[in-house]
């Protein structure tokens, strides 16, 4: 509330935008609707009738345009051409396609830069970013939001209640691609706003920045920079550090408020507004988002060569990342759907392979089956110039001829015309299903502090964190991955995995829930410090240590080549990044056991009962997770919760009446089917990179 007086003190826009719940925008008959990127601007004018001809009869439903065309919307300042994209909406609605539109904000054009050189961001060097590539706008700059806003209203004029136009996205991924926060004079002054908002006094700032610490001590606002370790000589403070993250996050949300506040005056809620996301990025926070946009889309990049999956993950992606992100994305407003899903071969991962023979259709068949409303594919044609001309599109260098990409999403595009015919809008969520809903409590604050400290390098936040969800995909548990502010109690379980920031709030709001008969598992990490970044004045992780009924005595940390052990059961399992010793009070079982190392003996992990509920706490970040997830399933039995045994990285769920397997592993697996059940599409045996629907 505060920031938003501040602001608009300031003189900027402030919205209190309220999404349309029950948009019309995205009715469950159609499931989900399938569409692409095209760039007119890049092709010749004669050839764009024939494309978006023929991405109607690739089955697509809806075309994307328009995110970086700035200079071909204004090239001169104040002088306007649309006529270019109207003809180019015109051929989609004659074709019957939708169409999403894009502001431009991402490219401002050469006059732009040329007159106003202030509106370029600045890097960590001090370096202003010059015009040449893209994302070199800095959004907090003023003149910058007026030409900004100037293009949008132009754009929100012309289309704003075309019934054409579907929907809106606002600029392109937003971020200065891994060069943010942007260090210019504008964002240096609007930190310490933020600063002066939040803290009211210098004193306040010393205090919780720790500034006693090194005499960093301030004696007004205005001596503040960003913190920026290209600028000083020692370690950053983590404390500024942690402000000047929720700082960027906050202002990358008002500058989506801004442009959202423009486009609404001409669109209202008869167009949906988004923005894409980039797919676990961090940065900006699409959380912030959950009221101005209609849905929450993101962009996502499965296969580029990245080495972080079993022997095939290369070319299949990673099955827990994507899902996890789809349960992030959709529990911050209820929709959400890829905007970006890669077509094929990319150009920019450092060895790029061909993904696995039929990957494709199996990450637009996982989007559905977690419930995604669209998936966008970027791009129609590929490029035969400029910095992505290694870029598969859905038809190749010709122009005309279906990659084996094109292939698979005109398939999945007809599949989910299909299933729109086998859709019982009254089909219930199975009742062994709803039984094992989680909640996997994320707050980015606490994932940015524990990277900017992380304490031993073998640690990995976001690999932590997937550990507990690739455990609850395996027992063939629905996840919403949410945020704080949520209310836990529909959900059996709840996951809060190395939640480091809490108070005294979130300690009860816990308790209260597993008094009222929820499972709570927490794990190493949670609770270590206050809001703030704090530790605390008392035992180690001190709120918690009532509610898991032990206390943490040390943790501990080992070099490479060593792991530790652990035993639960008749199991030994490794750990190589973060291990806690636990010393249980009356009450509490031990799950867990260190099994080597000098506290051999003592306990790693623990669990009770509290009121109607139980509480479980793994002290342990085990080297693949196995521990884990067998912990966690311990937890699901001990509730007497039936669960599925399935293979990391074999997704099962249920979506709108329809079971969705998909298999991301390097083998065959077999679905779970009822003998009476109707196969839709698939097999029960499920190849890898297969997918099987079927109905009950
Ligand atoms: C995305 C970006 C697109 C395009 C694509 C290439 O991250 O939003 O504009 O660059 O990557 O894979
Ligand atoms: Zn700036």
């Amino acid at each position: 509330m505060k920031l938003k007086i501040l602001l608009a003190l300031m003189g900027m826009s402030v919205c209190v935008a309220h999404a349309a719940t029950n948009t019309p925008a995205f009715p469950q008959a159609d499931l989900m609707r399938i569409g692409v990127y095209y760039y007119p601007e890049a092709w010749p004018s004669n050839q764009w009738a024939r494309d978006i001809a023929n991405i109607k009869k690739l089955n697509l439903e809806f075309v994307h345009m328009g995110e970086f065309a700035w200079a071909f919307m204004e090239p001169e300042e104040g002088k306007f051409d649309f006529d270019w994209l109207e003809r180019n909406v015109q051929l989609c609605a004659e074709q019957g396609l939708r169409v999403v539109l894009c502001t431009p904000s991402p490219t401002p054009p050469v006059w732009l830069a040329e007159k106003h050189p202030e509106i370029l961001m600045v890097d960590a060097n001090g370096r202003k970013m010059l015009h040449g590539t893209r994302q070199q706008g800095c959004w907090s700059v003023p003149a910058y939001r007026d030409y900004v806003g100037k293009i949008v209203e132009e754009l929100g004029k012309r289309f704003g209640n075309d019934p054409r136009v579907w929907g809106w996205q606002l600029d392109n991924e937003l971020s200065h691609y891994g060069k943010e926060p942007c260090y210019c004079g504008a964002c240096q002054a609007k930190f310490r706003a933020w600063l002066k908002n939040k803290y009211g006094t210098i004193e306040n700032l010393n205090r919780d920045w720790g500034n006693a610490f090194w005499s960093q001590v301030y004696q007004n606002f205005e001596q503040i920079r960003i913190p920026n370790s290209k600028e000083l000589v020692a370690q950053i403070n983590e404390h500024a550090l942690l402000d000047s993250q929720r700082w960027f996050a906050d202002e990358a949300a008002d500058y989506l408020r801004f442009q959202t506040d423009i486009l609404r005056k001409y669109c209202g809620h008869r167009q949906w507004i988004t923005s894409n996301f980039m797919h676990m990025f961090g940065a900006v926070n699409p959380a912030l988002m959950k009221d101005d946009f209609e849905i929450i889309t993101w962009t996502h990049y499965p296969a580029h060569g990245n080495l972080n999956e079993g022997p095939l993950g290369f070319r299949l992606g990673s099955a827990a990342e994507m899902s996890f992100s789809h349960d992030f994305h959709r529990s911050i407003n209820g929709f959400e759907g890829l905007m970006e899903l890669q077509p094929g071969q990319v150009n920019w991962g450092e060895v790029n392979p061909q993904p696995y023979p039929g990957a494709i259709h199996l990450w637009i068949m996982r989007a559905f089956a977690a419930d995604a409303k669209i998936v966008c594919t970027y791009r129609y044609r590929q490029p035969l110039f400029g910095p992505e001309q290694y870029h598969y599109g859905l038809v190749g260098t010709d122009g005309v001829t279906p990659t084996t990409g094109g292939e698979q999403y005109s398939q999945a595009a007809q599949e989910i015309a299909l299933l729109r015919t086998h859709l019982q809008p009254d089909a219930k969520e199975p009742a062994t299903y709803t039984a094992r809903r989680t909640a996997l409590l994320y707050n980015v604050e606490s994932r940015w502090d524990i990277d900017n400290h992380k304490q031993t390098v073998r640690w990995d936040t976001m690999g932590h964190i997937l550990k507990q969800y690739r455990a609850l995909k395996r027992l063939g548990a629905p996840v919403d991955v949410i945020t704080e502010e949520k209310s836990y109690g529909k959900y059996p379980f709840l996951v809060v995995p190395a939640f480091q920031l809490l108070d005294s709030n979130a300690v009860e709001r816990f308790t209260r829930y597993a008094e009222n008969g929820g499972h709570l598992i927490l794990t190493c990490r949670t609770g270590q410090k206050d809001r703030r970044g704090h530790l605390w004045e008392g035992p180690w992780a001190m709120p918690i240590l009532d509610l898991i009924g032990a206390k943490i005595k040390f943790y501990d940390t080992i070099p490479a080549p060593y792991s530790g052990k652990v035993k639960a059961g008749e199991q030994t399992y490794d750990w190589t990044s973060w291990a806690e010793i636990l010393e249980p009070n009356a009450g509490t079982t031990v799950v867990a056991t260190h099994a080597d190392q000098f506290y051999a003996g003592k306990p790693a992990a623990v669990t009770r009962k509290l009121g109607q509920g139980t509480v479980t706490y793994l002290g342990v970040d085990s080297t693949n997770g196995d521990l884990e997830a067998q912990l966690i399933r311990d937890v699901f039995t001990r509730a007497s919760v039936s669960v599925e045994n399935l293979a990391d990285g074999f997704l099962v769920d249920w979506r709108d009446g329809f079971w969705i397997a998909t298999n991301f592993t390097e083998k065959n697996q077999r679905a779970p089917i009822p003998p009476n059940a109707k196969i839709l599409i698939g097999t029960r045996d499920v190849p890898i990179a297969g997918v099987t629907v079927w109905q009950e």
